[in-house]
């Protein structure tokens, strides 16, 4: 899709179809609408009197030859309540729009700036929702829905068009967008194509293609660092275990700070000897979503170049049931030295983050940020909407809920409390791996957290809003690459 800011006017603007939105009970008087010349607004308000144009949220209308532009079509996108709009309200209206017409092969589409949203952070965003509605997770349909994607995306009208801000701002909501499709499209990877090796390669690809320094280390390396935890779920499975280290060192940016982003990459999850029952067993292939989202996060910065260090730290390996996988009761000692007894091998997540968290460490990080998708019960605390968000340095906790607020990605914290402590104590090692049902995204958080020590550390359990469901107007089912842009977020506002 090609973006552009355009010049010319409303009325004399060439395109296949024209997008303006209005709000929830006068939708012809109002938001972008306003923009449109007398003579179209005229259509729209006979169809609001008709009761075919109510502007509730995500309603298309479109109108056929509109009077008064030279675009072939009009679009008109309900925007629901005006008291309710926000950039992240805006960001699903340019979503809706791009899906409503690219599913009517429309390819050549002009947003309406001015009024609400078209301020330059309002750039960005339309920019990135139209990007992110583009998305299509249909790599493997031999006849691709990709036909119908839109070719060009204009923005147009509203004051001040093609300053050089606003460019700026297409430039980032373009580089936003495009790192949590290239998140969403690794989530997407079925298991036999996104083998622990072949998400090392792609993440040496992105580096490579993004001027990243990437390193690989195999398992030979993991046993040289006692990576015992991470090793003892890798052991069941017939794919070699890596672990991915992506630097983003910039030669201006202070020593300190070291961001450490550790992303959960069990590439297929059946919970080893604790197996899983085969009800959406398949859906497991996206239990590297966490190491998916910090590949999005380098890919973005790299483009972005905030200064600050960043390494992502991404431990990858299938969790599989065999003669050699490990077994419940089984005790092992983390690359830290703490030793920990595997209650339940479908709690794996925790294991190889616990020695990633210290490899991290061991490289220079100050700072820790997980994504995992580490429990079922942040889901059950929270669906597929919010992502959980735990840690014990409330500064830290603060700063990256803000981002997730400023980025539209919704995100809500759960206690880390001493008392949770004692359930996952064991009775022959340090720490056990699983401590029942109850508070069970809690209990796998802290026992993260045993590993983050003194260093600074949040935890976002990704599990539920990894994937959605359900088709929304904005968006397909599937991958979501939430959390890529609050991390994006965060990094690019950093200040020591
Ligand atoms: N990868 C799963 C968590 C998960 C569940 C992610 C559903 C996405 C959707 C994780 O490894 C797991 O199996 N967690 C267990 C932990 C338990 C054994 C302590 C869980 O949540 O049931
Ligand atoms: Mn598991
Ligand atoms: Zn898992």
């Amino acid at each position: 899709m090609n973006i552009e800011i355009r010049s010319e006017s409303l009325e004399q603007l060439p395109c296949s179809a024209l997008v303006v939105f209005g709000f929830e009970g006068a939708p012809a008087a109002t938001g972008t609408v306003e923009q449109l010349p007398a003579e179209t607004r005229r259509t729209l308000e006979e169809l609001q009197t008709s009761g075919e144009l109510k502007g509730k949220l995500y309603e298309c209308t479109l109108v056929h030859r509109p009077a008064g532009v030279k675009a072939a079509k009009l679009l008109v996108v309900g925007a629901g309540k005006k008291d309710k709009f926000n950039g992240s309200q805006l960001r699903r209206l340019a979503g809706c729009a791009v899906r409503y017409l690219r599913a009517r092969s429309v390819r050549d589409v002009a947003w309406v700036r001015g009024g609400e949203g078209s301020s330059e952070e309002d750039v960005q965003t339309v920019v990135e929702g139209a990007i992110l509605g583009d998305y299509g997770a249909d790599r493997y349909k031999t006849e691709r829905n990709n036909e119908h994607r839109i070719d060009r995306f204009s923005l147009v009208g509203g004051g001040a068009a093609g300053g050089t801000t606003d460019a700026v701002a297409v430039e980032r909501g373009g580089i936003i967008a495009g790192a949590q499709n290239f998140t969403r499209d690794l989530v997407n990877e079925p298991s036999n194509r996104m083998t622990p090796t072949l998400f090392a390669q792609r993440a040496q690809e992105m580096a490579g293609q993004s001027g990243l320094e990437c390193q690989v280390l195999g398992s030979e390396e993991m046993r040289e660092l006692k990576m015992g935890a991470l090793l003892a779920v890798a052991q069941g499975s017939e794919e070699p275990a890596k672990v991915i280290v992506v630097r983003y060192f910039p030669p201006g940016a202070p020593e300190k700070p070291v961001v450490g982003l550790i992303g959960k990459g069990i590439t297929f999850d059946s919970g080893g000897i604790s197996i899983k029952p085969s009800d959406n067993m398949h859906e497991m292939k996206t239990d590297m979503a966490g190491g998916a989202t910090m590949l999005g996060v380098m890919r973005a910065i790299a483009q972005l170049k905030p200064n600050v260090r960043v390494m992502a730290v991404i431990p990858a390996t299938e969790n599989m049931p065999s003669g050699k996988a490990s077994k419940p009761g089984d005790v092992v000692t983390s690359m830290c030295g703490k030793t920990i007894e595997i209650i339940n091998t479908d709690a794996e997540g925790r294991m190889v983050l616990a020695d990633a968290l210290c490899y991290a460490k061991q490289l220079g990080c100050t700072v820790l940020i997980d994504a995992a998708t580490l429990t079922g019960a942040v889901m059950i605390a929270l669906g597929n909407i919010t992502t959980g968000v735990f840690g014990w340095n409330q500064g830290w906790v603060d700063r990256v809920l803000a981002s997730a607020s400023a980025a539209g990605e919704k995100m809500w914290q759960l206690p880390v409390q001493e008392e949770y402590r004692d359930l996952y104590k064991s009775s022959i090692a340090d720490l056990a791996n699983s401590g029942g049902r109850y508070g069970a995204a809690i209990i796998g958080a802290m026992f993260i957290g045993e590993f983050a020590g003194d260093t600074p550390w949040v935890h976002l359990d990704i599990a539920g809003t990894r994937w959605s469901n359900e088709e929304k107007p904005y968006r397909t089912k599937g991958p979501t690459g939430h959390g890529v842009r609050t991390l994006v977020h965060l990094l690019t506002h950093f200040s020591a």
